[in-house]
């Protein structure tokens, strides 16, 4: 039996912080105790003096490989999952996805075949349904006897991923025979393809006005939509990458009705805003749905205190980066929009950088508790996606997905210095405090000392069950 031993650190869960050594033997979390207290041998021993340890995070969002506008998401399951692992993220689940005349499971099939043997850290399936028919139906009770206990459906994206609310309703209905999980993307679609012709008409094809004519209200509307569908059916609701207060409060009355209803924002939303999107074509970095708001109405303020009173209850990246090419060793995939914003790919880098951005400026910054951190980055994803008590925190018998977190290091994000495969950093310049020293993986170290020690197909797929957030 491998022993590992992390000692004189101050281990933080979604309730406790304490001064507590944590035995690890194999993959599991076998003991938790007060220095001193136990007479250990352990061959490995991991130092985690004046630091923080952690749950490994969840990044319960991301993309690696979407194929999107006619090109693909830059990372691969080997190189966005080692970055997780660079960032502190020890679990991530991605999107599976079903196109327009193709069976969802063959969908879930093929990116299960993508995933094998190339991950370097667990990771487990939502599935994109972007053909609700009368087979997809049969095949969503199959997915969820294979883990996949969620389903992600586009109210945008007409002609790609959208779907109307007949075949809403009817997954819906299904999800809630089968006690899963619907996961929305609420954004008006139809009437944006509408002002977005209408800008394109004007002349308008810079990136900034992605941001200008995918209107916050329009997301407002969709959440409201997808509520009230959720209501009528009893579907299990959550609103995947929200950005608008709009949003958010529709989020908070429905859960103010006792509804299953969640979701999730992410870190762009929380710091980055529709300025970004600026500086002509250099705001295509910044490109993704729903966009980046206007920092006067006030969203970014609302999403944090979201987070403080649990009307959002996730924080989740989307990542799904796409290169710049500014440089010959990446793609090009942006450029695909020059002179045409509804042409750039949508979506941002990230999955490297949620842990540090949330404690950073989270917690460091007063506005979220320490345990607040570890709850949204962690255990509250856990728990929504049917993890817990596997993953999501430090108990015994839990997965020893263990971060080891040094609250008062400093560094500067950069495309330079970053792991994921993409040529550009969002946040390149900034300065972080807090660092991620070393990440146990199912008690294997795989980062320390500023080294990576695992390998493709650490990782293992993640049969999920039910949400366990639902009452
Ligand atoms: O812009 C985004 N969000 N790209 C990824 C696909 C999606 O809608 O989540
Ligand atoms: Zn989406
Ligand atoms: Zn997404």
């Amino acid at each position: 039996m491998a022993k590992t031993l992390i000692k004189n650190g101050t281990v933080v869960t979604a309730t406790e912080k304490m001064e507590a050594d944590v035995l690890v033997e194999d993959d599991k979390v076998a003991a938790i105790f007060a220095p001193g207290t136990m007479e250990v041998s352990a061959e490995t021993v991991v130092d985690a003096k004046a630091c923080l340890v952690i749950p490994g995070g969840i990044d319960v969002h991301t993309h690696m490989e979407l194929p999107f506008g006619g090109t693909f998401a830059a990372d691969t399951f080997e190189t966005g999952t080692r970055a997780a692992a660079w960032g502190g993220t020890t679990t991530i689940i991605d999107f599976a996805v079903q196109t327009k005349g193709e069976s969802a499971m063959e969908g879930w099939e093929a990116w299960m075949e993508k995933a094998r043997g190339n991950c370097a850290i667990d990771y487990g399936f939502h599935m994109i349904t972007g053909d609700i028919n009368d087979q997809t139906i049969k095949e969503m009770e199959l997915l969820v006897r294979e883990g996949v206990t969620s389903f992600k459906m586009f109210m945008a994206y007409p002609g790609v991923f959208y779907s109307d609310d007949g075949q809403i309703l009817r997954a819906m209905q299904k999800a809630a025979e089968d006690g899963s999980t619907i996961c929305m993307h609420a954004e008006n679609g139809i009437a944006i393809d509408v002002l977005v012709e209408q800008a394109l008409e004007r002349g308008e094809t810079d990136p900034i006005y992605h941001g200008m004519v995918r209107r916050s209200i329009l997301e407002g509307e969709a959440t409201h939509r997808a509520i009230k569908l959720a209501e009528l059916t009893g579907a299990q609701l959550y609103i995947v990458h929200l950005s608008a207060w709009e949003a958010l409060d529709e989020v908070t009355l429905a859960r103010d009705e006792g509804l299953n209803v969640w979701a999730e924002t992410c870190p762009q939303y929380l710091f980055l805003s529709l300025d970004d999107l600026g500086n002509g074509f250099e705001g295509a970095k910044y490109v993704c749905s729903p966009p980046l708001r206007d920092e006067d109405e006030g969203h970014q303020e609302r999403l944090w205190r979201g987070l403080r009173t649990n009307d959002l209850q996730i924080v989740s990246t989307d990542h799904c980066p796409f290169c710049m090419g500014d440089h010959h060793t990446f793609g090009t995939q942006k450029q695909l929009g020059r002179g045409d914003f509804s042409k750039i790919p949508n979506g941002m880098p990230g999955v490297e950088n949620r842990m540090e951005l949330i404690y950073s400026g989270g917690v460091d910054e007063g506005r979220i508790s320490l345990n607040r951190f570890v709850e949204i980055t962690a255990t509250a994803p856990a728990k929504m996606f049917g993890l817990f008590p596997k993953k999501g925190t430090i108990a015994v018998g839990s997965d020893a997905d263990i971060v080891v977190f040094d609250p008062d290091g400093t560094h500067v994000i950069s495309a330079d210095t970053h792991h994921m495969d993409v040529d550009y950093s969002a946040y390149e310049g900034w300065e972080m405090t807090g660092n991620v020293k070393t990440v146990l993986s199912k008690g294997k170290v795989i980062i320390s000392d500023d080294s990576y020690h695992g390998k493709p197909g650490d990782g293992e797929y993640l049969a999920r069950g039910q949400s366990q957030l639902s009452v």
